[in-house]
């Protein structure tokens, strides 16, 4: 069944109809076109264009047709029509015969697909709120744990100032919690009903569109039907809520990735997230972190595509636009994907308390402690970090620590070094000196921890 053979002689090439086609990834939107025809039902009963009979009949039926394809989406895959609004109205028709043929009064394909893509893309953004959600909880459940471990922070991947593992967890959290703000700001803006904007131009019909918007869950209904079936926002945002997410888990990759090499060995990942290799016996790898920073890269590709797809193409709708759901749905399912990875991989994590702790002495990252220090004796921090860039050299001549030279040595740079400087260099002491709002202390990231899980109904 084509839904628009009326002035054509020729029936479709067999290339061309495959070619032509979305069904195979459109059937995902089953679901949504089905409730999307169920509100247009009731629409179209307002309007009298059905009886009240005729619309519980197409109801009734619509939702037998939701029961089977909940149960078994494959089912649509069978069928060779153009796409999932033409097989619903198919499945409609076939059971009804001419009073499903009136269903479609008064609406497009082209307000149709765009209705059914934005619930898809709503209900998506709920179950990847609750991913992101279940994601923070973990990083918070490590953090707690690995309270106490002292690590070297980097920057330049240069040891720079000792943190804690927490910390470093919490800084991820952090950047979930801008994620999922994005999420929110994109699911408002996408809550806007475009059903009843017909082809382009509006319905003749006297539609309630309001009562749509309820029906369907919309807290709007939009303003401008011919941007209304042209507007594809949605699903840029969405990707690039996405693609700015996966740089995040990327980052979070890499960075556990080093931590588990045998260089650092700061962590262990546990066997279940971890493969081996067919020629190295020795081999435990990080498979699973590399995939998801590999998968970054596919999601950036639907953003580049969706931006390419949609840049100066003409109001409104163009049929380039079937190929908005591919990348989408790729994208989405990835993400999701990669959320869940993360999770399973704090959940089995091991954090070598020791190793970090000793990592953190070398490099000299408490070479800040020993610049504050002269400030606190009055001299200028300009001065005092050249004084304690001295100091390092002779260190590292002498392949030392700071605490490891004597008062004779500190006092060669400047006189005002007193035995008291050894407490300040020591780690613990960078790290609970750190109690400016946002910093590494002990203190501070206890009263962060506690009030995130306040915040996610953790206690
Ligand atoms: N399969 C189409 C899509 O995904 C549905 C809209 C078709 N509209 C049209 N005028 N051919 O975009």
């Amino acid at each position: 069944m084509v839904l628009w053979g009326g002035r054509f002689f020729k029936k479709s090439d067999n290339f061309f109809k495959k070619f032509n086609s979305s069904l195979y990834f459109d059937y995902n939107l089953a679901k949504q076109d089905i409730l999307g025809s169920i509100a247009w039902s009731k629409a179209i009963l307002s309007s009298n264009i059905i009886t009240y009979d005729e619309q519980q009949m197409i109801e009734r039926e619509l939702i037998n047709l939701l029961e089977k394809v909940t149960k078994e989406p494959s089912i649509i895959l069978s069928s060779d029509v153009e796409d999932i609004h033409s097989w619903v109205e198919k499945q409609l028709v076939d059971k009804l015969g001419a009073l499903a043929k009136k269903l479609h009064t008064g609406r497009s394909r082209n307000d149709q697909v765009t209705t059914d893509l934005k619930l898809w893309c709503k209900s998506q953004v709920i179950i990847l709120m609750d991913e992101l959600t279940n994601l923070e909880k973990k990083l918070i459940l490590v953090a707690e744990k690995t309270i106490d471990v002292i690590m070297p922070g980097y920057t330049h991947l240069q040891r720079a100032q000792p943190i804690t593992f927490a910390h470093w967890c919490l800084a991820y959290l952090e950047m979930l919690k801008r994620d999922k703000s994005r999420l929110e700001d994109a699911y408002q803006r996408m809550d806007v009903n475009p059903l009843g904007s017909g082809a382009l131009s509006g319905t003749t019909w006297n539609i309630d569109r309001e009562k749509i918007s309820c029906l369907l869950g919309f807290t709007n209904t939009s303003n401008n039907s011919l941007d209304s079936v042209g507007d594809r926002d949605y699903v840029i945002e969405l990707i690039s809520v996405a693609s700015i997410s996966m740089m995040h888990l990327s980052r979070f990759s890499e960075d556990l990735i080093f931590f588990n090499s045998g260089e650092a060995n700061f962590i262990e990942l546990s066997d279940d997230v971890t493969s081996g290799s067919s020629l190295m016996p020795q081999k435990k790898n990080p498979d699973s972190l590399e995939l998801i920073r590999g998968k970054c890269a596919r999601v950036y590709g639907s953003l580049v595509q969706i931006l390419v797809l949609l840049k100066s193409l003409p109001l409104s709708y163009n049929k380039d636009m079937q190929e908005d759901k591919e990348g989408l749905f790729d994208a989405l399912y990835t993400w999701n994907n990669c959320v869940q990875m993360s999770g399973l991989i704090l959940d089995t994590i091991k954090v070598k308390k020791k190793n970090c702790y000793s990592a953190a002495q070398l490099g000299y990252s408490n070479a800040t402690e020993l610049a504050d220090y002269l400030v606190t004796k009055n001299i200028p921090f300009r001065e005092a970090h050249y004084i304690v860039g001295q100091i390092v050299l002779e260190a590292i001549n002498k392949n030392v620590s700071l605490e490891q030279l004597d008062l004779c040595t500190f006092q060669k740079y400047h006189t005002v070094i007193e035995k008291d400087v050894y407490k300040i260099l020591s780690l613990e002491s960078c790290i609970n000196k750190r109690n400016s709002q946002g910093g590494v202390s002990f203190l501070r990231t206890k009263k962060v921890i506690e009030n995130e899980k306040i915040r996610l109904n953790l206690t």
